[in-house]
């Protein structure tokens, strides 16, 4: 059912409540998920992408109910990754000449996929697309945010603009609108979103932004692909990302580890009291284990973070493997200003410490201390020296 965005646009998309996972397995979404769609009915009629190929026939069946597809005249894929390309080609089955806007990354990117020569017209930026009745489309590119292909689109007159994954949010939301959202709820799923999504894009993301700005455009409405639509203060969430694309950091600090008998868990919680003991409680001090944590959680908490202390025992001259997998990932976010220390427990070699400054320092963490190791199970003068570092790191 199309839902009301402003005057002659609406919503033709799919909330997903279902979804858990998203990117294969990569990405937890506990909230779902929304694929916006939008449909412009003015002198032409215009789709802006589809949804998850999973709900193509059902998407399909709803957009025919509300316009005869034949009468479309444009469809737009600002960007070809199958959660918002995956209902072409059944939609294309319907109206396998309708012309299809998109950049010239977006043609190898839905040919790639598809393997389909559709009516492909490639756009740039700056280039417009007149929809009648005065108003016209206007494309941007916004390569790398976060494909090759991914683009923008404002629609002057409405003066709405068509930010495809950009200030999304993996957020299933019935009422569509950010002023109808759970405010604490949409903006932990925004941080979430850009923390493990365009983190590693930031530096590109600041002249995109400014690139924008300059244009001087109104925005009354930013609608993105996922998550909210935002009518209410649509500038709050570009304001976050200039917030957020600037080396974020706030006032916290974080542990993370993982430990086989508890030697590097007591560790953790010693060295986590001497942060606190001498930050004082204006200082957010989190600890999480990294194997029974969720990722995605924890890179937004070490998004937020200044300071990260990592820990894992020595298991055969390095360290476990789910420390081992997840500082992979944290490597792949490309962080920027943050610190890092290292701890773990040993029973003879104690190479771990060792090796996991190495690896925050691959990931580009400026490493402020030696790290502390701690050979078999800390006693009480270990725990007391323990609780001594963590004080030292402030
Ligand atoms: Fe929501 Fe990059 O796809």
């Amino acid at each position: 059912m199309k839902k009301l965005i402003k005057n002659n646009v609406h919503w033709v998309g799919k909330v997903d409540w279902d979804l858990k996972k998203f990117h294969g397995e990569d990405f937890s979404t506990h909230s779902g998920s929304t694929y916006n769609s939008y449909l412009i009915q003015e002198e032409k009629n215009v789709l802006i992408d589809t949804v998850w190929a999973p709900y193509a026939v059902e998407f399909v069946k709803n957009l025919a109910s509300e316009i005869d597809l034949n009468k479309i005249d444009y469809i737009i894929a600002n960007h070809g990754e199958v959660d918002h390309s995956g209902a072409l080609p059944e939609l294309m089955k319907h109206i396998p000449n309708t012309p299809i806007y998109c950049t010239a990354n977006g043609v190898k990117s839905l040919k790639g996929q598809y393997h389909q020569d559709w009516n492909f017209k490639v756009v740039k930026t700056g280039d417009t697309l007149d929809v009648g009745n005065g108003k016209k489309l206007v494309f941007v590119e916004m390569s790398m945010l976060h494909w090759p292909d991914s683009m923008a689109c404002y629609l002057t007159g409405d003066n709405i603009l068509f930010s495809n994954d950009a200030f999304g949010q993996h957020y299933a939301n019935d009422r569509l609108f950010n002023d109808y959202a759970d405010q604490c709820d949409l903006m932990g799923e925004a941080i979430k979103y850009y923390a493990n999504i365009i983190t590693p894009f930031s530096s590109i993301l600041r002249k995109k932004l400014e690139e924008i700005i300059a244009l001087n455009l109104q925005i009354d409405i930013i609608a993105t692909s996922h998550g909210v639509i935002w009518r209410d203060n649509p500038m709050q969430i570009v304001q976050k990302y200039i917030e957020w694309a600037n080396d974020y950091q706030e006032d916290q600090i974080t542990i993370i580890y993982e430990t086989m008998w508890n030697g590097t868990k007591h560790i953790a919680e010693a060295i986590a009291e001497g942060i606190r003991e001498k930050a004082g409680d204006k200082t957010m001090v989190k600890s999480f284990n990294i194997a029974t944590t969720d990722h995605n959680d924890m890179i937004t908490e070490i998004f937020k973070s200044k300071l990260v202390v990592v820990g894992s025992p020595t298991v055969s001259n390095s360290i476990l493997h789910t420390v081992s997998g997840f500082l992979h990932f944290v490597k792949e976010m490309k962080f920027k200003k943050k610190k890092a220390a290292c701890f773990g427990c040993y029973g003879w070699s104690g190479e771990s410490v060792k090796v996991l400054n190495k690896n925050m320092e691959e990931a580009g963490f400026e490493i402020i201390s030696e790290g502390f190791r701690n050979q078999w199970n800390p006693d009480v003068d270990q725990i007391q020296k323990a609780f001594e570092f963590g004080k030292s790191l402030i």
